[in-house]
């Protein structure tokens, strides 16, 4: 018999390799990998692009009326890899920057952006066989999915790995201190916010992954969506 395709929803902190642990369980299994941060990442380039952020303020009226024209899709380029694309253009490498981690939790609290987000990641996953990670997946884009789990780790784990993967993409600027504020800075935005705040759905399963190897927590994933399947 075919294994019955469901839909996986993985929320949790930030930097706490969600989306290392969502796209490896997504190749394994041949499902669709969704970054619902990216998306939130790549406004908030349009938004700074667009001159619409002013210290800790977004222009909302603005931002309102150039929503329809803010066009967010994903390609997979040439080393297999999924790229976002924002109106054409390929933002992969901008939206990972601290400029946008700086603020992407600003444009994040929006509720007109949230609605519209969730809305396209909801028809991305109409037929199931997904993969979707983010803070409100489990809570709010897709209530009733099959897998359901939570993620986080200790913000200094968090922070160190965050540093890593900066200094790997040739940042020598950003501070370890400064990654480390951010990540406690966005964890506090990202869960006293009156919009989606983040937070564990009761039937979400919890993984503290600071003590994991990325090898142990693809198998501990994988386990528990064979149990899901079978
Ligand atoms: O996963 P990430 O760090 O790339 O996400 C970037 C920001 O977007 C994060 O600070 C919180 C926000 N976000 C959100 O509010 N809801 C989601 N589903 C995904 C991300």
């Amino acid at each position: 018999m075919a294994q019955k395709r469901i839909t996986v929803a993985i929320d949790g902190h930030s930097s706490c390799g969600k989306s290392t642990m969502a796209k490896a369980l997504a190749k394994r299994i041949g499902y669709a990998y969704i970054d619902t941060g990216a998306m939130y990442r790549a406004v908030t380039l349009y938004c700074l692009e667009k001159g619409m952020i002013d210290g800790d303020k977004v222009n909302k009226p603005r931002l309102r009326r150039h929503m329809p024209k803010i066009e967010i899709s994903f390609k997979v380029n040439e080393e297999g890899k999924s790229d976002t694309w924002l109106n054409g253009k390929n933002v992969e490498q901008e939206i990972r920057g601290m400029e946008v981690s700086n603020k992407v939790s600003l444009v994040s609290a929006i509720g007109f952006v949230r609605r519209a987000m969730v809305e396209q990641q909801q028809a991305m996953g109409r037929n199931k066989g997904i993969v979707m990670d983010g803070r409100d997946i489990g809570t709010v884009v897709f209530p009733d999915a099959e897998l359901k789990v939570f993620i986080t780790a200790s913000a200094q784990v968090r922070a160190e790995r965050r540093y890593k993967e900066l200094q790997g993409k040739g940042d020598t600027t950003t501070t370890f201190d400064e990654v480390l504020a951010n990540v406690i800075e966005r964890d506090r935005i990202d869960s006293t916010r009156k919009e989606s705040p983040l937070r564990q759905a009761d039937d979400a399963l919890l993984l503290d992954n600071s003590n994991l190897t990325i090898d142990e927590q693809n198998e501990w994933l994988y386990n528990e969506f064979l149990k899901k399947v079978k």
